[in-house]
């Protein structure tokens, strides 16, 4: 028996035996992607972490993703293969530092990326997804809204949501920002029949030259959609073996540099390891989760 072998059979013993769920982000590595009951965005994985039976929820990705699964299913067991992966945009703005930035903007309600530690979540009104930040945007009454920690979200945001002004906290994500024009615009040379399909984490520039802006299982979805046969996927490069897989009818032109290493961390046999010694739980404590709780339930009583 392969190595491989030996840990996929262990694996589908421990599953059973936990009664646990693998819930994987679209950017883990093939060998992850492969195992996951779920693969999906941010959107699409906490939704599942919230209606999942299972006792034991196993999250494949970043901090920020897991304590999210946490504040949807309290009562679960969350374990992180991985808990040093996190999210570095995520860590660009603290309970405090937000505290500062909105005392120059009072009243005005604050709408915080899922990308965010639960302590951040618990001095917001609402959080969202790339994959509904105009509608959480729109939904609220207010002409202001302060948009936390990714500036280039909150700059695709305004353009979709023109009738509100937008205040944008500096944050970013160094992989999506590392996207360079000069090699998105030699790709789209060399196949001048591909549609361009961009994160909304990218710069405008960026966005500027993409025919589509989504989420990452937007792309997955957009993928089917399109009549295009060649697809240039400007994201993390996880994204394409997902792609590949569902889509064996299309090329897809990933771009190789952009590599999100916190995704990256996640690997088979920490996988075993963290369902067999039931290593990795998050914890949030109660004053915390309480407050954060509330506004990614009210994204999510969005639809
Ligand atoms: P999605 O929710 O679109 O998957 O994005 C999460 C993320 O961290 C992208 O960098
Ligand atoms: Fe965070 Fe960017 Fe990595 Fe997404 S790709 S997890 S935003 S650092």
């Amino acid at each position: 028996m392969s190595d491989n072998e030996g840990l996929l059979s262990e694996l589908a013993r421990l599953r059973r035996q936990r009664n646990a769920v693998i819930l994987a982000h679209n950017y883990q590595l093939p060998e992850i992607q492969d195992v996951a009951d779920f693969l999906g965005d941010s959107l699409g994985l906490s939704r599942q972490a919230a209606a999942t039976d299972a006792d034991v929820i196993v999250f494949c990705g970043v901090h920020f993703m897991a304590e999210t699964a946490k504040l949807l299913s309290p009562g679960k067991t969350v374990l992180m293969p991985e808990p040093r992966a996190g999210c570095p945009m995520a860590d660009m703005i603290t309970p405090q530092g937000l505290r500062e930035f909105r005392a120059d903007y009072p009243g005005v309600p604050v709408v915080a990326y899922v990308n965010t530690t639960a302590a951040v979540k618990a001095e917001v009104d609402i959080c969202c997804t790339s994959a509904n930040a105009p509608a959480v945007v729109r939904s609220l009454p207010d002409e202001r809204v302060i948009f936390v920690p990714d500036q280039y979200l909150a700059d695709w945001v305004a353009k979709q949501v023109p009738e509100k002004e937008i205040i944008r906290y500096p944050g970013f994500c160094p992989t999506h920002i590392a996207i360079r024009p000069e090699d998105l615009r030699r790709l789209k040379e060399e196949h001048p029949q591909a549609a361009v399909v961009a994160h909304p984490e990218c710069p405008p520039d960026i966005l500027a030259m993409a025919d589509a802006v989504r989420s990452t299982s937007g792309m997955v979805k957009f993928a089917g959609e399109t009549e295009a046969r060649e697809i240039i996927v400007v994201t993390e490069v996880g994204l394409v073996y997902r792609l590949e897989k569902e889509h064996p009818e299309k090329t897809f032109y990933g771009i190789g540099t952009v590599i999100c290493q916190n995704m990256k961390m996640t690997t088979l046999p920490k996988l075993v390891a963290c369902l067999l010694e039931m290593t990795g739980e998050i914890t949030i404590p109660e004053e915390i989760a309480s407050r954060a709780r509330q506004a990614v339930e009210r994204m999510i009583a969005l639809g």
